[in-house]
């Protein structure tokens, strides 16, 4: 009866079960030659109308099946939630773990032998990842690719990057309203995730890095017909996965993962990788402390010049070479022996894909690197006792150590109301706090950490402003934003117990962040100090304000650690 293979507890056994299942699939208009001894390959789509990153992946879908139909398997689409960044609110934050558990529990709940996961806007690509870390059968990654580059008025214009930007000019009174609308005509030209440097792109570079997604598949655009040639090559993959039974926790070792950070590093990504990369660490039940980040961020040149920290966009980042140049460039600090999606190492990867540097203006060489050392740094100090991210890259260098007079607003609503309030008492050295803006607080950790400027602070030239919260921020921000502070405020983390008036220090070349204050002040402070109401008290978001971890753990659920393989023996289902 069965063949080894998963799906064939399910379609090829005798007796009533087998007979309703094939009989149910026959339905579909498919024969006994189209499954029987084939591996069942599902293919998770997020596609969704409601996500224009992820719009195009039915078309991606059909050229996965195309290569699984080639290598022998039976293909099977499957649609699972879909996070958009743009129109879900409060956060797509709030719901990568609900994505996750959808993806985890379909794929074990179904006769799948492997799966294809097709992901794109931000949060998709983790919320795939996480699901299929858990249920751990052979998995491979092709993202939608970015969009192509926006132009306007002989300028290049990325998401969202310069979504921001031009709206400070709007609000500086540099533009007009007519010439912001122009922008946005101008700026999303195509199918496919944002541009710039930001969380889709560089989670779509980590998923390379990490050897899930076939190697020099990031950074090509959307639209691009290689990019489809490539989804039809991952459908022959994953059949061939499947016989060799290659599943994410052979890939997922903690030397993978430091592959993936120094690959952060060298391309100067999102800060939102930090948070996902540790939330994948703990589904295969890898401990990935924030600490590491810091340390190897010491030893990892920035190499690739992108939006938001520089100059160009991702079409020019696959032109220059993509990731494979990249990872070429600091091959000697990379574990090269790690398994990947090929079947090969990634140094065997390296060996057979192009790691020629194109074009050195956004592509760096190991030897003239935009900085020696990585971008993304770790803070430490009273207020943030268990870390804090910054991206040094992005900010100016003059607020890199600096001591400012706190401006504390008590949420996202207080802010809002205040901000352009002319007697608001802030200027360029004032210090902005968010609070209630974490993982709880919010809930959900949204990207509100990009505090804008006053804009007082906008018309008399000021262009950036050192700004803390335990909020996250979009990966196509920028600016000297502290974000991530742990523990939050509203679990009774010190940023809670800071008022406007107070000193705060941050030094990031010694990577420390202080409330001016002595512990007995501390300590009297906390005394009066209350949690904030929680907001929820049904359904889901119930279950997160509940369970969710802080950000230095993944900002995971607390029961979604780890992982609950599917096993080849289902009979006990069936
Ligand atoms: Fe989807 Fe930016 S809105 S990646």
């Amino acid at each position: 009866m069965s063949n080894g293979r998963r799906s064939s507890r399910w379609l090829e056994q005798g007796g009533l079960d087998g007979f309703l299942h094939r009989s149910w699939l026959k339905s579909t208009g498919v024969s006994d030659e189209s499954f029987r001894g084939r591996p069942v390959i599902g293919i998770c789509n997020s596609w969704s109308e409601l996500v224009n990153c992820n719009v195009h992946l039915r078309g991606l879908a059909e050229a996965v099946k195309r290569g699984v139909l080639q290598a022998g398997g039976f293909p099977r689409e499957f649609p699972v939630m879909s996070l958009g960044e743009s129109l879900m609110k409060p956060t797509t934050m709030l719901y990568r773990n609900l994505m996750a558990m959808d993806v985890e529990e379909s794929i074990r709940s179904y006769p799948l032998d492997g799966v294809v996961l097709l992901t794109g806007c931000d949060k998709t690509n983790p919320a795939s990842i996480m699901g299929a870390c858990s249920a751990d059968i052979p998995a491979i990654v092709i993202t939608g690719g970015p969009m192509l580059n926006g132009h306007w008025r002989g300028k290049e214009l990325g998401s969202c990057s310069d979504c921001w930007h031009y709206h400070e000019e709007l609000r500086a009174g540099r533009i007009t309203d007519g010439e912001l609308t122009e922008i946005e005509n101008s700026l999303s030209r195509s199918n496919g995730h944002c541009m710039t440097m930001g969380t889709a792109s560089t989670m779509a570079c980590m998923t390379e890095a990490l050897g899930l997604t076939l190697p020099g598949t990031a950074a090509i655009p959307a639209v691009d017909s290689r990019r489809v040639q490539a989804a039809e090559a991952t459908g022959r993959r994953i059949v061939a996965l499947v016989e060799e039974d290659v599943r994410p926790s052979r890939i997922l070792t903690r030397e993978a993962f430091e592959n993936a950070i120094h690959a952060l590093h060298a391309i100067s990504g999102s800060t939102n990788a930090i948070i996902h990369l540790i939330a994948y660490a703990g589904r295969v039940g890898i401990e990935l402390p924030l600490s590491l980040f810091d340390q190897l961020s010491r030893s990892t040149p920035w190499l690739v010049n992108l939006k938001p920290a520089g100059d160009h966009l991702m079409e020019d980042f696959y032109y220059a070479g993509g990731l494979p140049a990249v990872l070429a460039q600091i091959r000697d600090l990379l574990h090269l022996d790690e398994l990947t999606v090929t079947g090969q190492t990634l140094g065997d990867n390296l060996d057979s894909t192009p790691t020629e540097i194109i074009d050195p203006s956004v592509i760096r060489a190991r030897s003239e690197p935009l900085e020696p050392r990585g971008s993304l740094v770790v803070l430490y100090g009273n207020l943030c006792p268990d870390g804090a991210v910054m991206k040094i890259s992005a900010a100016d260098r003059r607020l890199l150590s600096h001591e400012g007079r706190a401006i504390v607003f008590e949420d996202v609503h207080d802010l809002a109301a205040r901000i352009d309030d002319p007697e608001l008492d802030v200027d360029a050295d004032s210090v902005m706090v968010l609070r209630n803006a974490g993982p709880v607080g919010a809930p959900g950790m949204p990207e509100w950490g990009h505090l804008p400027i006053p804009s007082k602070l906008l018309r008399s030239g000021v262009t950036d402003l050192l700004r803390i919260s335990d909020a996250r921020m979009s990966g196509t921000s920028y600016g000297a934003v502290v974000l991530h502070v742990a523990p939050e405020s509203a679990v009774g983390g010190p940023l809670a117990l800071v008022q406007t008036g107070d000193r705060i220090r941050l030094d990031a070349a010694a990577r420390t962040l202080d409330l001016m204050l002595d512990d007995a002040e501390l300590v009297r402070r906390r005394k009066s100090w209350t949690p904030p109401p929680r907001k929820d008290t049904r359904g889901y978001r119930q279950l997160y304000e509940e369970h969710v971890l802080q950000a230095n753990d993944g900002c995971d659920f607390d029961f979604l650690r780890g992982t609950a393989p599917v096993v080849t023996d289902v009979t006990t289902y069936l």
